[in-house]
């Protein structure tokens, strides 16, 4: 069973050691060694800002990853999101589809948001496609956009408007109930 609660003060070091973990930061905008200083920086202002909103992943009972979104506009509504799953090992298992249902069921129905937008990696192209997969649609390419180590990357801009969700929500629902992702 797949499930997301609020980050809490005792998630602190375990969110810094998943997000310095190479598996991890290789897929993020930043891959430096995040401090503790820098990473309380981080909780105290995703408890503090109204626009910003993030979760735990839990799986069969165990924490796996964080799911958030940022930039959350309620005047534009519109918002961003983001997740990873900290060990390889639970990749590729279903988790990940089970969640951007969640996020897009979250943004439309509970928020009330017009749009959702992602940006990602041009190392992550499996990601681009499952984002694709659920709607999105590429709406622009930011060349050498960001820095890792010494390289310049690419990066992939996805958004889904809140009429396209509600026309393809329905048959989402079907495929992932035939890969025994939703129950
Ligand atoms: C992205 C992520 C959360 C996806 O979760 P997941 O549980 O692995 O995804 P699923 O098992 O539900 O897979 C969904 C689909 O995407 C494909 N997919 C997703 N990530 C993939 C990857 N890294 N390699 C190959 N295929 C991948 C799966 O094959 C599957 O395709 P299908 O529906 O045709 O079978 C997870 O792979 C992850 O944490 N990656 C590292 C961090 C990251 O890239 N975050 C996104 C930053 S923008």
């Amino acid at each position: 069973m797949i499930n997301v609660r609020d980050v809490s003060l005792d998630d602190i070091e375990k969110i810094r050691t998943w997000r310095n973990n190479p598996a991890v930061a290789k897929y993020m905008y930043t891959d430096h060694y995040i401090s503790l200083e820098e990473h309380q920086r981080w909780f105290n202002r995703i408890h503090a800002d109204p626009s910003m909103r993030y979760w735990i992943i839990v799986s069969d009972g165990t924490d796996v990853g964080v799911i958030g979104l940022s930039n959350i506009d309620h005047v534009n509504k519109r918002a961003s999101w983001a997740f990873y799953l900290a060990e390889e090992s639970a990749r590729g298992k279903g988790i990940g589809s089970y969640l951007e249902y969640f996020i897009l069921n979250y943004s439309f129905e509970d928020l009330k948001l017009n749009k959702l937008c992602c940006e990602v990696l041009d190392i992550n192209k499996n990601v681009v496609d499952m984002h694709k997969s659920f709607g999105f649609k590429e709406e622009g390419y930011f060349r050498q956009h960001i820095w890792k180590i010494d390289e310049a990357h690419d990066v992939h801009v996805l958004a889904i408007l809140a009429v396209e969700w509600a026309a393809i929500k329905d048959s989402i629902c079907v495929r992932l109930k035939q890969k025994g992702v939703l129950p």
